[in-house]
């Protein structure tokens, strides 16, 4: 083990993700009850607000003044980049100022905070606080996962049908992607074995911290990106859970999705049907 990743060193990471995610949702928390300045951009409904931008900068500028040799992926900073960003070995913090745009816009209560820390491509300390609830939600690797300090454990459920699964129809409006979510959403809903039911929240890093704890049982989507999920990957890692792609290969941040699960008995039916799903052609 690299001394990057040692206890010590991650448990120092962490720390400073989580005053630095503190700080950043108190702003947006104020911004939230303001005026806000929306923009568009892959579609209609992919927006922006001026607090995205402001809070990435300074998620971005505190952890680089913490860390000046690790690299950074945001996602406001990414869109305006036009390149998708490239992850390597390398320690990189992988940042969602505001995972949940459209909720914060519209005032629904699950907007949140998100910052992974990726070493070898792997999250290795995430933190995901949603800012309206004062949910704070963390973990390393190897050290278990919380919420606001008190430990967090998916739930034990492996059947369908008693599972609450969360789906989103999330920010695209191509109708491959959108089409194959709701092939697959409808037959995992109907007979012979139905999903219990089905949840649709609107933050990629929240759903996965309510799978965390156990208030979901599974979630899954077709066009994330990295920002939307490596906070809430360790989270549901060290709470127990398992997190791959939704074909059931092994998760990997830069591929357009991602499935979670309390079990891997539930994650293994599930994926029986989300490996028909369609995802984005770019990486
Ligand atoms: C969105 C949320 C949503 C998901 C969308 C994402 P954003 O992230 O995670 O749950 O369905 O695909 O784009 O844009 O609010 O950061």
């Amino acid at each position: 083990m690299t001394e990057e990743q040692s206890e010590v060193t991650l448990e120092e990471y962490l720390h400073t993700a989580l005053k630095i995610a503190r700080q950043a949702g108190n702003v947006a928390k104020e911004a939230s009850l303001l005026d806000k300045q929306v923009e568009t951009k892959t579609s209609t409904a992919d927006l922006v607000t001026e607090t995205d931008k402001r809070v990435e900068e300074l998620v971005i500028s505190q952890l680089r003044h913490h860390y000046p040799t690790h690299r950074f992926i945001g996602e406001e900073c990414a869109a305006d980049g036009g390149k998708y960003p490239e992850l390597t070995d390398h320690p990189t913090w992988i940042i969602d100022p505001i995972d949940g745009t459209t909720n914060f816009v519209h005032g629904y209560p699950f907007s949140a905070v998100s910052i992974g820390l990726a070493i070898d491509k792997t999250p290795v300390v995430g933190v995901v606080y949603n800012f309206v609830m004062d949910q704070m939600f963390a973990a390393r690797k190897g050290g278990g996962a919380t919420m606001n300090g008190t430990p967090i454990h998916v739930s034990k459920c492996t059947e369908p049908t008693k599972a609450m699964i969360l789906v989103d129809t999330g920010s695209t409006k191509k109708e491959r992607l959108l089409q194959s979510k709701f092939d697959v959403t409808y037959k995992l809903a109907k007979e012979p074995n139905p999903v219990e039911s089905f949840r649709c929240i609107g933050s990629a890093a929240v759903a996965m911290c309510s799978v965390a704890c156990g208030i979901a049982d599974g979630y899954y989507e077709n066009d994330l990106h990295c920002w939307d999920i490596a906070g809430g990957d360790i989270i549901v890692r060290e709470a127990g859970g398992v997190t791959m792609f939704p074909t059931g290969d092994p998760l990997d941040v830069m591929r357009r999705g991602v499935l979670c699960a309390g079990t891997q008995e539930l994650a293994a039916k599930l994926v029986a049907f989300t490996k028909q799903l369609e995802f984005p052609n770019t990486i």
